[in-house]
């Protein structure tokens, strides 16, 4: 049996499809106010609880011989979600003997940033899962392909393309079904024990590419709105002084916005070799679900 958390967000509802077309037995952790409609039709088990209760987790552990964590708080609440579920995930993991335990992490949780209260999560968690005895494999994403479709569909409607910050930042993008099938192979595909992968799309992009691609697909010139970072950084600190919270938990975003995170060709090279996969372009993810 696989557990797989954040089942109903963009990786793990992409996991359990796999998984349920591969015949194999899924739990996905749901909350009951998630959409998990389609989960259920695809004959996924549905465990409902809630990732900040310790109790769920331990009943939504029971049995299980694979874990793929997938779930995430956005910019929300990184310590009890990003960080103390992991953990207690891992701790259950344990007890269960659980086989494999696959983490979805980040591109560039080991680069110290000390705004970005995700990242350092992650690579608390990291950390935690290597010294836990589990096999375990970690995957470090960079930005998902699937982020870009409601931006494609505005872009669709109005030719408009907001990029806050340095245009010739680069990126991988990955393809969020290439991320959900290496997430799956890691349990099996025996150079994928014990390793942690940079995972990005075949082509090192950059950020003013994006709209250039949208402007193939849909035949449309497009309109860049490219407000310079200290507009945001000005945002964010005068919404600081009414929520301080808030400011907080954009220095995740902040981060992503500020920094290049893109993979090597060598990294990308280990990983269609160690996955033996062709890794899918941005612009061929798109036209599939966008339908041009
Ligand atoms: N998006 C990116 O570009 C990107 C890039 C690199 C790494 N990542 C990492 O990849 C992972 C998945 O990202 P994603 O974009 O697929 O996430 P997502 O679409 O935002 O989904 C988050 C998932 O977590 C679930 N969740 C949130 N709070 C929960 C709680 N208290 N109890 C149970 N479930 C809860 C959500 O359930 P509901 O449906 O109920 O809200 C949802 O299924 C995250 O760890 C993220 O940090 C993402």
């Amino acid at each position: 049996m696989y557990l797989v958390t954040g089942a109903t967000g963009q990786i793990g509802r992409r996991v359990v499809r796999l998984l349920r077309e591969r015949e194999l037995p899924v739990r996905a952790f749901v909350r009951l106010t998630s959409r998990y409609g389609e989960l259920e039709n695809r004959g996924a088990e549905l465990y409902i609880g809630d990732l900040l209760e310790d109790r769920d987790i331990q009943k939504g552990c029971k049995g299980v011989e694979y874990i793929i964590s997938t779930h995430g708080s956005g910019s929300g609440n990184a310590q009890a979600l990003d960080y103390r579920a992991n953990i207690d995930l891992i701790d259950q993991a344990k007890e269960q003997g659980v086989r494999h335990f696959v983490f979805i992490s980040v591109l560039g949780s080991d680069r110290g940033y000390e705004d970005a209260p995700v990242f350092k999560a992650k690579r608390a968690v990291e950390k935690y899962l290597e010294v836990s005895g589990l096999n375990y494999t970690i995957l470090r994403p960079a930005g998902l392909s699937s982020n870009l479709l409601p931006l494609a569909e505005q872009f669709r409607q109005t030719g408009i393309y907001l990029l806050i910050g340095d245009p010739n930042h680069r990126t991988s993008i990955v393809s969020t079904d290439d991320l959900a099938q290496i997430a799956i192979d890691s349990v099996t595909v025996e150079g994928a024990r014990n390793q942690i992968f940079a995972v990005g799309g075949p082509d090192v992009l950059k950020r003013e590419d994006i709209p250039r691609i949208f402007s193939r697909i849909f035949n449309r010139e497009p309109i860049i709105i490219n407000p310079p970072l200290f507009v945001f950084d000005g945002v964010r600190n005068a919404l600081g002084f009414v929520n301080p919270q808030a400011r907080k938990g954009l220095g995740t975003l902040r981060t992503l916005l500020g920094n290049e995170f893109f993979c090597t060709p060598a990294e990308i090279a280990t990983l269609e070799s160690v996955y033996n996969l062709k890794l899918e372009s941005l612009e061929s993810f798109l036209r599939r679900y966008l339908g041009t």
